[in-house]
Order: structure tokens, then sequence, then C-alpha cells
């Protein structure tokens, strides 16, 4: 099956929540009216933001527009930490419906919460984004996002069963059986990490199963950044196509925002329930949109763990809508934790990516090693060949030519090695793509 063309996947109009295609004046006008009460109510209900704003010499009554936010203090992840395990809830612990946590590299986890109107909330905004997707009711839905207390497997569940569509909830791992549900039931939409997806691809062709004799049409990744080459690379061995989906624990979980499968020019963020800023890292200035810098959210609904200004770390820039009226981010560059400085050229791991999935020798499992050699630090990038490429003189020069163009378009020197197929970890959800050996 080959892929057909994105426009025919686009949602009918008629099929929208109105709010999507509603002027930039409507949508302002209910952003304000729920920003204002969300602060009040955060205010008045969770201490820890009491004391910021009472700090930072602000009340929720000085929000009089949406650029009146700029006077409210951020939050960071180390807030929630503080406020570990139920500190940040606006509601009683009772009120709650579900829990969910996100493990983090380091430390506690960061607890959030959920009411009854928070999980169907959430439920709508993960249906818009499968239906902004190409996703319909009546479709088969092969979810391996992971479930349990990461976001990703229970929430594009219940947005799948809100859409009006059969949910296959296989979560992640055991490779081979994803292959064989595929096979057997038929499904027409994946929703996993696209890293994850390629070992999928990798057990077909093991498997024998070519992806263009399958069911799916549709992948919608997310959970970890992507680029537009990877897509390109995806949709050219699997024979579907690639949707961007985006989202994190603190803010809800997947769909804050989404592309739309006949643009695929960036991801929607859906503002009448999330409020996007991006400033500027260092000064935490308000940029205007277009200026690229980190994006900042404030919740505009949730009851249990409203969210004030908070700092996801993640790189991108707010662009004017099209499809939607809804703002689009572009595709997340990488999180500015990932950000690796070598000799004094900041690198994002999805810069190596560009480069690695540009190189037909190689297939696009990879992962950066951070070393020390004396005083000196660098970067070995690990990949694999492709295995009609996997003899040692096609590797060592698949190497030679990854250093060259890494050097050519990044401007640092990395050691690559290319490993025969199979010689790179595998990711059953969000790859690790740096792992440090200093
Ligand atoms: O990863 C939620 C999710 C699940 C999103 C499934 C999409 C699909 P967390 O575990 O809290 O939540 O991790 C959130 O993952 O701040 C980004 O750094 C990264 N991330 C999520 N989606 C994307 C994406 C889920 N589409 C963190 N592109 C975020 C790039 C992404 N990075």
């Amino acid at each position: 099956m080959s892929l057909k063309p994105m426009e025919d996947y686009a949602a009918d109009r008629a099929s929208l929540d109105p709010i999507e295609i509603a002027s930039r004046d409507e949508i302002g006008e209910l952003q304000l009216e729920r920003l204002k009460s969300t602060l009040t109510r955060t205010y008045e209900n969770v201490p820890h933001y009491k004391a910021a704003f009472d700090t930072a010499g602000v009340h929720p009554s000085d929000v009089a527009s949406l650029e009146d936010l700029a006077k409210v203090p951020f939050t960071v992840k180390e807030d929630l930490r503080q406020n570990y395990p139920f500190g940040m809830f606006a509601v009683p612990r009772e009120q709650l419906t579900r829990i969910h946590a996100s493990s983090g590299t380091t430390g506690k986890p960061t607890v959030v919460g959920y009411t009854q109107n928070d999980v169907d909330m959430w439920a709508e905004c993960v249906a818009r984004s499968m239906r902004a997707s190409g996703a319909r009711p009546g479709d088969m839905i092969h979810v391996a996002y992971g479930y349990g207390l990461f976001t990703g497997g229970l929430g594009a569940h219940y947005g799948a069963e809100r859409l009006g569509c059969t949910v296959i909830p296989v979560s992640g791992g055991m490779t081979p059986r994803q292959v064989q549900l595929i096979v057997d039931f038929k499904p027409r939409v994946i929703m996993v990490t696209p890293s994850y997806l390629l070992n999928i691809l990798d057990e077909m062709e093991a498997q024998g199963v070519r992806p263009e004799d399958t069911s799916l049409e549709i992948g919608i990744f997310g959970a970890e950044p992507w680029t537009n080459d990877m897509r390109t690379q995806i949709e050219s061995r699997a024979h579907f196509h690639a949707v961007d989906i985006y989202g994190l624990s603190e803010v809800i979980g997947p769909g804050v925002a989404n592309e739309c499968i006949e643009t695929k020019d960036g991801l929607h963020v859906w503002e009448d329930h999330f409020y996007p800023e991006v400033i500027d890292p260092e000064t935490g200035e308000v940029l205007p949109d277009g200026e690229f810098g980190e994006l900042v959210f404030t919740s505009l609904t949730k009851e249990a763990f409203p969210i004030i200004r908070y700092r996801t770390r993640d790189l991108t820039r707010l662009l004017p809508g099209t499809a939607r009226s809804m703002r689009r981010m572009e595709k997340v560059t990488g999180r500015s934790d990932d950000m690796l400085i070598v000799r004094g050229v900041n690198v994002f791991p999805t810069q190596i990516e560009e480069q690695i999935v540009k190189i037909n020798a190689l297939s696009p499992h990879w992962q950066i090693e951070r070393v020390k050699k004396g005083n000196m630090e660098g970067l070995c990038v690990h990949c694999e060949a492709n295995p009609s490429n996997a003899s040692e003189p096609e590797r060592t020069a698949a190497a030679a030519v990854l250093e060259k163009v890494v050097k050519d378009f990044i401007g640092i020197s990395v050691k690559a090695l290319v490993h025969e197929p199979g010689g790179v970890a595998r990711s059953e959800g969000k790859a690790q793509r740096v792992v440090d050996s200093r």
C-alpha cells in the first residue's frame, strides 16, 4: 500500500470543536476568562503558589490581560519535588480520580493528579489530537505507549475511546507480539514513540512482514524529540503517515499539542486549555511569536493540578495557526538540559540525528556517548549499518562520512562508530539518546 495524499485525511470542518477554528479574538477572550479563574483558584488553594505570588508581590487581581501573565512567577520541576507527593494539588485528595508520575533521571518522581473533569478534558484533547492526525471514529488503534504511571498509554487510551475508536492496549515491549497483533488485528493507527516504532519495523522485517502490506495508515508519534528528516525516513520505510503529538505530565500528558496530518507543519497547541509562552531561558523574558526559546505552559481549565507558567525546558518557537486557528509550536529541537556543549559549540542530539538519517548506509538507531580523554571531552556517536551495507569496509566508510557531515554542518569533531545491525541499544519507550562515560 502506498501513502495516500495528506489532504485526503483532513478532518471535515463540521467534525471539529468550534474553538479549533474560532477567531483569534474569541480564543483570546476565552483564555483570559479561564486564566483569571485559574490564577484565583490556584492562589487560594495551593500554599506553594500563594507563597510564590506573595514573594513576587503579585496578586491574581493584577492580571487583567494575557500579557499581564508575565508578572507572575515561573514554576519549575524543583517546586514539584519540594512539594512531593501531593502538595501542589488544589483539591482534597479524595476528589482525585487518578494519579500519574514521571520518573525523571534523578531524585523523586514528579506526581500529578486528575479529577474526573480533568480526565474528561484530557480525553477530549487527545481525541482532538487523534482527529487532527487523521484518526476517525470506528478506527482500530494500536497503543504501544507504556501503560502505568507514565501518561502515554492511558492518555492515548482514553482519547481513542473518546473519539469512538476500538483500542488495542498493547503497551510497550514484547516486540514480536506487537508485530503479530498488527498483522492479525489490522489496526489503522499506531501510537508509539518514534524510536520504538523503528524497533517494531525491524522486527517486521525479521519476521518477513512488509510494512507496506500491513493495515497501518497513520502513526502518532511523541514523548521524545524526532526530526522532520526522521519523519521522511519513517514514512518511506513504513509507508504510513507520521504525525507528531506533544505533551508532558506536568501539563496533562500527551495531547497538549498535535500536528494536523494535512499540513504536517508543526503542532497546534490546544490553547483553550493550555496557554503557551516562549521565554528567553537565560533572562526569563517573554519572547515574541516566531522567536526561539523555552516553552512555558499555564493550564487554563485543570482542577486537581493547575500549573502556572511551568518551565518545560523544551526548546521551540510559536508560529501562527494554519489548518487550525490555534498557534503552532515548531517541532521540539530538544530540552535545554539535553544540550551538549562540545568545546564551546552547543549541540542538540536531534542535530546529530538529522545527519545520521541522511546517510543511506546507516539505519536510524543511534546513541551519543560523552567521553573524556585526559582533559579533553568529546562525543562518540554510535550508530548501525544498514543490513545491506554491513561489511567492515562499508562501516568504516560510513563512519568517515558521518564524521565529515557532522563537522561540516554542525561544526564539531566527533568520533563515529558504525556497529553491525543490532549493535545499538533498542528502545521500548523513550530512547536514551545520550549516555555519559566521563
Ligand atoms: O512524554 C507525554 C507524552 C506521551 C507525549 C506520549 C506524547 C506521547 P513526560 O514523560 O512527562 O510526558 O515527558 C515530557 O517529553 O517535556 C518533552 O521533553 C518530551 N516530549 C514529549 N512529546 C514530545 C514530542 C510525555 N512530540 C517530555 N517531541 C517533554 C519532542 C517530546 N519531545
